[in-house]
Formats: C-alpha cells, sequence, structure tokens
C-alpha cells in the first residue's frame, strides 16, 4: 500500500477498475457500520479513498488555488462559507450571495469527495477564478502539485474534544438519517476510544493537525492556521487575518461600510442553519444536510463527554501535542 501508484494515460474504466484493486488491497475495518480503509497512516470513509488515491496524482494545482484543509467537524462548512464570500465579495453583495441558495458545500467542492470522488476528475473546468477547493487529507498525503505550488491553504482547528462530540452527532444522524439532535448522552464508548486511538474518518486527529501546523510555522505564507474559537470569539479580527492572507484584504472603506460584519452575519451558524436549502436534502447520497448544522458552540463537549473521558482525551492531547507549541 506504500507505494500506490495508478497510470495516468489509462482510459477512464481501466482506471477505474485499477483503483477500485489498489482501494480493495488497503487494511479496512468497519467502525459504526461505515468502513474505513488505511492509507499513508489515515483512515479514510468510503467516500473519499478513491478520490485521495486518484487526486494525488491527477490533481493539477494553479498558483491562485485557495485550499481550505481541516480535520472533520472542526468549522468546515463555515469556512468554506466566510471564503467564499470574501474571495467573491466584489462579484455578489452579501445579500445577493449564492450562499442564500446554494449549500457551503456545493460552492466549495471537496478535492476527494466531490472532484474525484470515483477515480476521475470532475467539475474541474466550471469553477470560477480563483478555484477554491476543499480537503480533509492530511498536509503529508495532499496531491504533490499543492505542495509543489505557491497555492494559499488555510487550515481550521478545532478543540479535539468538541470535535469528537461533533463527529459522534454526526455519525449517528448518518447511520441513522434522523434528527442529529436527538442522539443520546454520553457518546458511545467505542466511538471515543476509537476516536482516541486514530481509528475514525480522516483519523488520527493530532497527526491531520499537526502537519499543517508545523507547515504554518515553517511557511506562514503558505498555510494559515486559524482556530474555531477565535472565530467565534473575535470574528471581525479573525476575517481580517483571513482575508488578507488570502490576497483579498479588505479596504479601509469597506471596513467602514461595516462589510466585514455582514460577511460574519451571513456565514454565521444561526443564518446558514435556518435557510431553506440548508435544512433539506442528502449530501453524498446519505448525509442529511442539516447534519452540518447542529449547534455551532464552544464547549458543548460538557454537555457529551463524562468527566473520565473529558480527563483521557486531555491526557492524549497534552501528549500528543507536547512541545508543538500548539495548545487546546
Ligand atoms: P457542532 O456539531 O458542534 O454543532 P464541519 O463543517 O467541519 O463539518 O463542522 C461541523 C461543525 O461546525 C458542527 O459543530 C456545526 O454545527 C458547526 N458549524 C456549521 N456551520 C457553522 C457556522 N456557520 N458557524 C459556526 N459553527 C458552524
Amino acid at each position: 500500500a506504500k507505494n500506490i501508484s495508478i497510470n495516468v494515460n489509462e482510459d477512464d474504466q481501466e482506471l477505474q477498475n485499477n483503483i477500485e484493486k489498489l482501494v480493495n488491497a488497503l487494511p479496512k475495518e468497519t467502525m459504526c457500520g461505515i468502513p474505513l480503509f488505511q492509507y499513508n497512516g489515515t483512515w479514510y470513509p468510503p467516500n473519499a479513498i478513491r478520490g485521495v488515491i486518484s487526486s494525488q496524482q491527477l490533481f493539477q494545482a494553479d498558483e491562485s488555488d485557495l485550499i481550505l484543509a481541516s480535520f472533520p467537524k472542526s468549522g468546515t462548512t463555515w469556512l468554506k462559507a466566510l471564503i467564499f464570500s470574501i474571495v467573491n465579495r466584489n462579484r455578489y453583495q452579501p445579500k445577493h450571495s449564492p450562499l442564500l441558495s446554494i449549500q457551503p458545500h456545493d460552492l466549495v467542492p471537496t478535492i476527494e469527495s466531490d472532484h474525484f470522488r470515483d477515480g476521475l476528475p470532475r467539475n474541474l473546468h466550471q469553477l470560477s477564478q480563483p478555484r477554491i477547493f476543499s480537503t480533509h487529507m492530511p498536509y503529508a498525503s495532499l496531491p504533490h502539485s499543492i505542495k509543489a505550488s505557491n497555492c494559499r491553504i488555510v487550515y481550521v482547528c478545532r478543540n479535539p474534544l468538541d470535535t469528537v462530540v461533533s463527529q459522534w452527532h454526526f455519525v449517528r444522524s448518518m447511520v441513522k438519517n434522523n434528527n442529529a439532535s436527538a442522539q443520546p448522552n454520553p457518546i458511545d464508548d467505542e466511538f471515543f476510544d476509537n476516536y482516541c486511538r486514530g481509528f475514525q474518518a480522516f483519523c488520527p486527529f493530532w497527526d491531520n493537525i499537526l502537519g499543517y501546523w508545523k507547515v504554518s510555522l515553517e511557511k506562514p505564507e503558505g498555510v494559515l492556521f486559524m482556530n474555531y474559537e477565535d472565530l467565534k470569539q473575535d470574528s471581525v479580527f479573525e476575517l481580517k487575518r483571513l482575508a488578507s492572507f488570502l490576497g483579498f484584504p479588505f479596504s479601509a472603506e469597506e471596513e467602514a461600510q461595516g462589510l466585514i460584519e455582514e460577511i460574519s452575519t451571513l456565514c454565521s451558524f444561526e443564518n446558514l442553519k435556518n435557510l431553506e436549502v440548508n435544512q433539506k436534502g442528502l449530501r453524498l447520497s446519505l448525509i442529511p444536510t442539516t447534519a452540518y448544522f447542529r449547534k455551532g458552540e464552544v464547549g458543548d463537549y460538557v454537555n457529551h463527554l463524562t468527566p473520565s473521558m473529558v480527563e483521557i482525551l486531555n491526557k492524549l492531547v497534552e501528549e500528543k501535542f507536547a512541545g508543538s507549541g500548539l495548545v487546546f
């Protein structure tokens, strides 16, 4: 599995067959009824593994590409909305934003589970410039052309305690396809243990976070590291930082007009959650759209983790992030 490679000159059917063979040869385990495949040290769900393998070799980055990277449940949906709004603010004023009628995940598709989901590149030619992509792949596994180019990467990170709780509700809503808010407390022991031993979609979470964290320190012009909690606490400051990094800084005039607050309100949890477009349908044929908008709070873990789970996870986080300079 270490030297996985596909021949980019194969025809589509052959390419898909070969990816299928490679996927079938990977270590596979089931989590809450969902099979996960281990590839280069990361566990991937079925809707991403083919896209990871093929995009690594087929994705061609442009220097102007903007990439949003995250560990799932860390604020991806929010950042998709924010980045889209900042970058396209001269095309669409907040009150005419496409976000009002299109889900953030459809406006900013994910490399591995949308564009390359079945192994073949899709819908890459119709994207407006600059292209905005999202990914949950760890930095080490990103397509080489992204790492070799000067395209900018924004990484959003969230406290692992809130992330596991969010992930738990998300997986439950996917498996049960029911209302995510009506889930039992505390979270399932087995689910929690798996998360702590690095066995969940896109886990180990510490590898995902640390990979981008290290590059953000070495190459701050290439990777912007953001925190969900900071965005909640001081969204105007964080939006200014984000816009400058993306190459679309707010002018003094825009700031004085209150445009930053307007974008912040447009992309707020309450606003997005209550839009009709975000209240219906299934994404990737199995995820209720509503599952992307659950509670949107900092510290909700106290309602879903037992004190002993909190202690275990805090200890693990301390151990895994020791010496990195990252504190949660
Ligand atoms: P909770 O389950 O804690 O509510 P992702 O987008 O990476 O899948 O992360 C989903 C988490 O972000 C969920 O957290 C979701 O409610 C929250 N979220 C979604 N949109 C948000 C927004 N606009 N502002 C803040 N949080 C948001």
